[in-house]
């Protein structure tokens, strides 16, 4: 099931208005037969982990963007293990970066993440970027999917466009991959890829880093009495994505997660469509070019 059926199938009418029956625990059912919680907190550049996982976790995110390369891996696990919840209910993602890409050196990685995780397994494990080259890519991809066999990760993907590369070379096609992807970012080419693959998207920088003093956002933050990055999400759930926004303050963690009472009419999603800048739009290294 693509993330644009889960979006049309959770439509409902009501007294004549549509109304989307999003919840934060609502799950995307991938055709490998696991779930995706369809809002995440990211925790890059989280320096203080624990407690901003523990408050998610309390506002109902069940799914957590981690990644080698935040040294925080730790911190989710602990998190995770003081907030009394079952491991099957929460959704953990990490990645590893290019400089360990390789064979041995991917298998290692991810003993060493369940490690600090101090998990069973990993829900997603993610190639962070692309920037080893095709070959390392492919070693990288191949030492992932024997890591899913041995059922230490339970699924994983490309946060690239080298889709194709992965399919050519005769692997099973990831089921994420995850982009920059926001208003002023949208990815056209490689979305709609991946919504015909029955690839789902997430969404990283969703709040464009909190840079959202765009005149259309704020009017439309106006309109619906929402702050920015309410408006940022919601598009993004309504796109079918899989947004990923991090917040180290309890407050906006909380916020940024109040996205299921209001819903974003079709002019507004068009001018928010309208805002799209292409690769010129990214806030973030954006690797999505890479050879
Ligand atoms: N795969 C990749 O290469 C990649 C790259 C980048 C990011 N990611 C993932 O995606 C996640 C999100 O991306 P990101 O952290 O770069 O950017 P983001 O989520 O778009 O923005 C985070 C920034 O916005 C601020 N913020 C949070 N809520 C806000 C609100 N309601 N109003 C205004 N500002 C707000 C945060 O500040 P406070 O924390 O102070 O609230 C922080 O400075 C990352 O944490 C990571 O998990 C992946």
């Amino acid at each position: 099931m693509s993330s644009l059926t889960l979006a049309s199938k959770v439509k409902l009418s009501s007294g004549g208005q549509t109304m989307w029956n999003f919840s934060l625990k609502l799950t995307i059912n991938r055709y490998l037969g696991h779930f995706i919680p369809v809002l995440a907190l990211g925790v890059y550049q989280n320096y203080d982990t624990k407690p901003s996982v523990l408050e998610a976790f309390k506002a109902g995110y069940r799914h957590v963007d981690s990644a080698q390369m935040y040294k925080n891996e730790a911190a989710v696990g602990e998190a995770f293990r003081e907030s009394g919840l079952d491991r099957g209910e929460v959704f953990i993602t990490s990645k590893c970066a290019s400089r360990h890409h390789g064979y041995e050196s991917t298998l290692k990685g991810v003993d060493e993440s369940l490690q600090r995780f101090g998990f069973d397994y990993i829900d997603l494990f993610l190639i962070h970027d692309p920037l080893s080259g095709k070959e390392k890519r492919l070693d990288t991809y191949k030492a992932l999917q024997e890591k899913k066999a041995a059922a230490k990760i339970r699924t994983f993907g490309s946060a690239v466009k080298h889709l194709e590369e992965i399919r050519d070379a005769g692997f099973e096609m990831p089921s994420v991959n995850q982009i920059e992807l926001h208003p002023f970012c949208q990815q056209r080419p490689i979305v709609e890829y991946c919504q015909k693959n029955n690839i789902v998207v997430e969404a990283y920088c969703p709040i464009v880093r909190g840079k959202l003093d765009d005149e259309v956002i704020t009017s439309i933050a106006s309109k619906y009495k929402r702050d920015p990055a309410q408006i940022a999400l919601r598009w993004s759930l309504q796109k079918g994505f899989v947004p990923l926004p991090k917040s180290a303050t309890p407050s906006r963690i909380h916020s940024n997660a109040q996205l299921y009472d209001f819903e974003l009419d079709s002019e507004d999603m068009a001018r928010l469509d309208a805002l799209d800048r292409g690769k010129d739009g990214a806030v973030s290294w954006n690797p999505v070019n890479a050879d």
